[in-house]
């Protein structure tokens, strides 16, 4: 059985679009922060932070989808390097996981399921970190994914909020895993012709493992949103404009024919939606701009980092990350532009 062709849609490009989402959430009174809750959802920060002590923070987070891979073991691992991904993205460490399953147990064997769960335990284990627990119900469609809880000092937090002018970007890995899963799914591609990108969504975003990140002052996943959705959010709450030069984003070699393919998502569609009021790009072509929209399943990171020391960082992420560029630099103003 191939598990990509039991569901309609997979990994992020299963996101709830962000316009309903926040249509959904207008219509909720929400608890009050307690003391000691840092970050919360507001900001579209990757996870929570709640202040422990002066040295210590609790950064709390999780996330699970559909299959995007036909093998379970990777689907497994992707789902977990994808959700340990947002403890990462805060500057944290992930310490413990609780897994979250639902399986169509009447058609689904014991093996596929174990094998999702060997995937998802062999990257917590890379991660250094320990699977404390979980939940699972028999349900229609497979779904698998991690709650993560990590630590942090509360002073060395990567918000969405801490971008300032005159940084530079960095993005670790290639773009183009939404386009070639689309691909996948639809036959176009083995999972074997797209090993490149399957092995880049299992890497897992650790970033601090490698390099010394001192001076990173804000950092995001590009996940769901895209780059482009992931880059307004992070604008947004730096209350800074990101500029970016298309020709320094890293992608996987075979975006270009796979858009021409037309294998999109419904993410292709929403993620410029979502977009259009503060993203501008100038001599970008139609399959460019889809770059920018197209959603990614455990991407890489995107940090803001002190220029000065951006060479020093590109240079020793590279060892771990070898796709990892500078593919911008932030400004004073609003918005995203991103120019051909
Ligand atoms: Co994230
Ligand atoms: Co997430």
């Amino acid at each position: 059985m191939k598990l990509t062709q039991t569901v309609q849609k997979g990994g992020c490009a299963a996101k709830v679009p962000a316009a309903i989402l926040r249509e959904v959430l207008a219509g909720v009174r929400f608890p009050p922060l307690i003391p000691g809750v840092a970050i919360d959802g507001t900001l579209f920060d990757d996870a929570a932070i709640f202040n422990l002590s002066p040295e210590l923070s609790l950064v709390q987070t999780l996330d699970f989808f559909t299959p995007i891979l036909d093998d379970p073991y990777d689907f497994g691992a992707v789902a977990a390097a994808n959700a340990l991904s947002d403890v990462y993205a805060m500057g944290g460490v992930p310490k413990t996981a609780l897994a979250i399953l639902a399986a169509p147990l009447a058609v689904l064997d014991t093996r596929v399921i174990q094998a999702v769960l060997q995937g998802a335990s062999d990257k917590i284990a890379e991660a250094k970190a320990s699977l404390v627990g979980g939940h699972s119900i028999d349900d229609d469609t497979l779904k698998f994914g991690l709650s993560v809880t990590g630590t942090v000092h509360p002073e060395g937090v990567w918000s969405n909020a801490g971008a300032k002018p005159g940084d530079v970007l960095i993005l670790t890995k290639p773009l183009g895993t939404g386009t070639l899963c689309a691909g996948l799914k639809r036959g176009a591609y083995t999972q074997d012709q797209i090993a490149e990108a399957v092995a880049s969504m299992k890497r897992l975003n650790n970033v601090c493992d490698v390099a010394d990140t001192s001076a990173v002052s804000a950092g995001t996943d590009v996940t769901g949103f895209g780059l482009a959705g992931h880059a307004v959010q992070l604008a947004r709450a730096s209350r800074v404009q990101l500029v970016f030069d298309f020709k320094a984003l890293p992608h996987f070699e075979q975006v270009w024919a796979s858009l021409a393919q037309g294998h999109l998502t419904k993410a292709h569609r929403s993620n410029r939606e979502y977009t259009m009021m503060e993203l501008t790009t100038s001599g970008l072509s139609t399959a460019q701009e889809q770059l920018l929209f197209d959603p990614q399943t455990s991407g890489g990171l995107l940090l803001s980092v002190a220029a000065s020391q951006a060479q020093a960082l590109l240079g020793a992420l590279q060892v771990g990350f070898p796709a990892a560029r500078v593919v911008g630099e932030v400004h004073t103003g609003a918005g995203v532009h991103v120019a051909g």
